[in-house]
């Protein structure tokens, strides 16, 4: 079972950014215990600032892997090209939000990238990367 997690712009900043939001862990700390809580998947976890390194991170892994985790962060309200990349792959797309973007600004309830998903999961912290691997287990 291959996972790719793709994590967008300032997720790079989790632990130090925003922590009342965001919490104070950090991806890389989150990513170890990740990896030990299941062993029976070979992940793999990219995160970039630019809107077409996603687009190309997606294209790459989406006809290869067997599950993709997106949090494509502040694209996921703003960007096509994304959304377009995620229509066109076959791996199943689990879009996460660390935050409930529905309890917040206007402009965060609106998703490109949701018509496309598999599913969608946001507000339950990091626990909702787990969530996403869970699914794509079930689904399996
Ligand atoms: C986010 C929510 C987005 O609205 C925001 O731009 C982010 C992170 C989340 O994980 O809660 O950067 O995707």
């Amino acid at each position: 079972m291959k996972i790719v997690i793709i994590n967008g712009p300032n997720l790079n900043l989790l632990g130090v950014r925003e922590p009342g939001i965001y919490g104070s862990e950090s991806f890389s700390s989150f990513f170890d215990k990740l990896q030990q809580t299941y062993p029976q998947v070979d992940f793999t976890f990219f995160q970039s600032n630019h809107e077409g390194a996603l687009v190309d991170k997606i294209q790459e892994t989406g006809f290869e892997y067997d599950g993709i985790i997106l949090n494509a962060a502040a694209y996921t309200h703003t960007s096509v090209a994304i959304a377009d990349a995620v229509a066109a792959i076959k791996a199943p797309v689990v879009e996460v939000h660390i935050s409930n973007v529905y309890a917040r600004e206007d402009f965060r309830h609106h998703s490109y990238i949701s018509k496309n998903a598999a599913g969608v999961m946001a507000g339950f912290g990091l626990h909702g990367y787990r969530m996403a691997v869970d699914y794509l287990l079930y689904r399996s």
